[in-house]
């Protein structure tokens, strides 16, 4: 088998950067280890920023998300029974956001692929890399996908973050977790609410106008059993409360999953003619929801890259890759990091760090400033910084 860009993994990264190929004249071929029900159904945060709906548009892959996305013009932060909305139009010169599951674009992007793209094999897992070369197993047996370029889109657990030599990496783990639901009830508000609390942070959030999506700061050593659904709601009750007459609705929780929670960047992301884009080279916090737009930039400035080499045979622009998306992914990686340690609760944090917390988001509700320079990396830096 060959292809000139072998793409290992069918997350949005590898899903997106096969399509944008595909409209670019360059043929690829997507391997991926799980089955295809499994890709599909896998959740993951849903905030897309306007360079992602952008570029979901430019593929010729927003026909859904257009039709079903639902746009966000802001989102509430609530402190000490307080709440305060941030208004991004006004804060960031008119931009917004779109709220649309990862599910979603994943299920948009395999049935284009499949019915319009290059090979897309599921099930089929890639065991070694080597210059120009992938090896994989599909049905036990080990085949050969010879290739100009390997792209490991291969998420935090794949294969193509070890076969780049001297690499750094740079990381963190948090001590706590996320457990996040599931619910069959409209949500309680219209835009997001992330909640500073002395029980913890807590997310409100949203798949439809019938299916809620929740979360709870627990510990690390945190077990959903341990969490029935009246145990979850209470709790959420209690983090959310402000004063004023707002209420929590409840509904059957249909699925929970516990989290963790880390940041990690792998530098360079590109060795030769192996790269990296998306999870497989960077990880955030999920506060804030970062890490669906950063695979997508990635992919964004990889394809324009390919494509130019395609078009003159120069390599400025692949060579260029690493450097252009690490500038971005920090920008999201300190924007993950300050939201997360803003809003959680470390075990044993301090009445002092506590009062920093309290400080800095009375700031944000009273400082045009401060609220602005949280809503323009909310709603997404600029592709190339
Ligand atoms: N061979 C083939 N496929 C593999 C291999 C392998 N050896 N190892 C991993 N994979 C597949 C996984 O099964 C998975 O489907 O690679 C895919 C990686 O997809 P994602 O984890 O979704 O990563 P990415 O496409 O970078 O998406 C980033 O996902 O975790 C979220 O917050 C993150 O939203 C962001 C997005
Ligand atoms: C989600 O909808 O799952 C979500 C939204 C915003 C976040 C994290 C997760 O910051």
């Amino acid at each position: 088998m060959h292809a000139t860009v072998a793409i290992i993994g069918a997350g949005p990264a590898g899903l997106l950067l096969a399509r944008l190929l595909h409209n670019a004249g360059i043929d690829s071929v997507v391997l991926e280890h799980r089955d295809r029900a499994y890709v599909e159904h896998r959740q993951r945060a849903g905030m897309l920023e306007q360079t992602t709906v952008d570029a979901l548009r430019a593929a010729g892959a927003a026909a859904r998300l257009d039709r079903e996305g639902l746009v966000h013009h802001g989102i509430e932060l609530r402190f000490d029974r307080r709440a305060h909305r941030l208004d991004f139009p006004d804060l960031t010169g008119g931009r917004s956001v779109m709220i649309y599951a990862q599910t979603e674009i994943v299920k948009d992007l395999v049935a284009l692929q499949l019915a319009e793209g290059g090979p897309l094999l599921f099930e089929t897992q890639a065991v070694g890399i080597e210059d120009g070369l992938v090896r994989f197993l599909r049905d036990g047996v080990e085949e050969k996908l010879t290739c100009e370029f390997v792209v490991g889109c291969d998420g935090f657990h794949g294969i193509s973050r070890a076969a780049l030599p001297n690499a750094r990496v740079y990381e963190r783990e948090y001590p706590y977790s996320w457990l996040g639901i599931l619910a069959d009830v409209p949500p309680s508000c219209e835009e997001l609410i992330y909640a500073h609390s002395e029980r913890g942070f807590a997310l409100h959030s949203m798949r439809s106008a019938t299916v809620s999506r929740l979360y709870l700061q627990v510990p690390n050593d945190a077990d959903p059993e341990h969490w029935p659904d009246d145990r979850i709601w209470d709790e959420l009750e209690a983090r959310f409360a402000v004063d004023g007459d707002w209420k929590l609705s409840r509904g059957p929780i249909t699925q929970k999953a516990v989290t963790p929670m880390r940041s990690f960047v792998t530098e360079p992301m590109r060795h030769d003619r192996l790269f990296l884009a998306g999870d497989a080279a960077h990880i955030v916090p999920p506060t804030g929801a970062k890490g669906l737009n950063l695979a997508v930039a990635d992919v964004v400035v990889l394809a324009e890259a390919l494509e130019h080499w395609r078009r003159t045979g120069a390599t400025d622009l692949l060579d260029a890759y690493s450097d252009t998306c690490l500038r971005r992914v920090w920008r999201a990686e300190h924007f993950s990091y300050f939201m997360t340690t803003l809003l959680h609760l470390a075990p044993g944090q301090t009445g002092f760090d506590t009062r920093l917390q309290l400080s800095q988001l009375d700031r944000i509700a009273t400082s045009r400033h401060a609220a602005a320079e949280l809503a323009e990396n909310y709603t997404g830096v600029a592709l190339r910084q």
